[in-house]
């Protein structure tokens, strides 16, 4: 990777995990945050191979002068890869989720990882370098109250799956990342993202959806607390930026192995009710 690697989302959590890990086996990461101190701090932290790059991946004008920092810092027109990492999640019930709640869902994960990948793309090209998309076991199972976030981790599947098949004249590669329960703030954010917009919702909103909705917050941060540490994903996000045949799909942790396994094997029936006692 003697390029540089452009990671999106670096303020915490995977994004955090796999700066701080490229970083430290000598890689120049260039991190992407939406507040230049969140940069500033990972480089104190983490030291020199950090160059912070402020990025909102909904931005354009930001995309562009992202791209012009990675040319100015690396002196030549060239990166050994791109980690879509940033990302956030919608929760609450999709009959009542606002539509502009889900388009901002789609504009960071779905159209953010597009359009960076786009900007990056003429850099990657020269450099050899690969692409890896952080999607989730929610791209391959969608569960109730999450399906804005799900259909945005399927739609970065298929994204990732056509540019897969598009670059490979160029032997650009394209990996996707698939975690289950990873502990980073991201839980504790989605729910008060979904308190704050149920707050806006109509009564007869909580009415139906109260009592599961109660539960997948108790649920969400648990996960926090319990899910596997950002460092396991960012040691895979390595692989993917370094194995000689790199994978096109990596699960990461148990229950994302199990969840795919049953989601690739069980009929819908059978999920629908796995889903319904998951939720009780
Ligand atoms: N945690 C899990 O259990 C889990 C499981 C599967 C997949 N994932 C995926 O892993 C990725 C990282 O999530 P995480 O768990 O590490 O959560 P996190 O700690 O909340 O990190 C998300 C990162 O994305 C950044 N971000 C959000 N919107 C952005 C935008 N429009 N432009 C640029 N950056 C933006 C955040 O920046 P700010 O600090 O500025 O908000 C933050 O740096 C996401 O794509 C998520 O869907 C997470």
């Amino acid at each position: 990777m003697q390029h540089g690697v452009l990671i999106s989302g670096t303020s915490t959590g995977i994004g955090r995990a796999c700066a701080a890990r490229l970083a430290g086996q000598g890689v120049v990461v260039f991190a992407g945050v939406r507040r230049l101190e969140d940069g500033e701090r990972l480089r104190d932290e983490v030291g020199d191979r950090i160059v912070p790059v402020l990025l909102d991946v909904t931005d354009p004008a930001q995309l562009a002068n992202a791209i012009e920092d990675v040319v100015a810092a690396n002196g030549q027109r060239a990166l050994s890869g791109l980690v879509n990492n940033a990302g956030v999640a919608l929760g609450g019930p999709l009959e009542f989720l606002p539509i502009d709640a889900v388009r901002a869902q789609f504009e960071a994960n779905v159209l953010g990882t597009l359009a960076l990948t786009q900007a990056c793309l003429p850099l990657l090209r020269t450099g050899d370098g690969r692409i890896v998309n952080m999607s989730s076991i929610s791209g391959r199972f969608a569960s109730p109250l999450q399906g804005a976030y799900a259909s945005s981790k399927f739609a970065v599947e298929a994204l990732s799956d056509a540019l897969r098949r598009e670059l490979a004249p160029w032997g650009i590669r394209v990996a996707v990342v698939q975690p289950g329960r990873v502990a980073t703030p991201i839980w504790h954010k989605s729910v008060s993202a979904a308190e704050a917009l149920l707050a806006d919702l109509p009564p007869e909103a909580l009415e139906l959806y109260g009592p599961p909705i109660e539960r997948a917050k108790r649920r969400a941060h648990a996960h926090a607390r319990a899910g596997i540490p950002a460092e396991r994903v960012a040691a895979v996000v390595e692989t993917a930026l370094t194995a000689r045949r790199p994978r096109t799909r990596y699960l990461v942790g148990r229950d994302a192995r199990v969840g795919a396994a049953l989601s690739a094997w069980l009929p819908d029936a059978m999920l629908d009710r796995l889903a319904r006692l998951r939720s009780a």
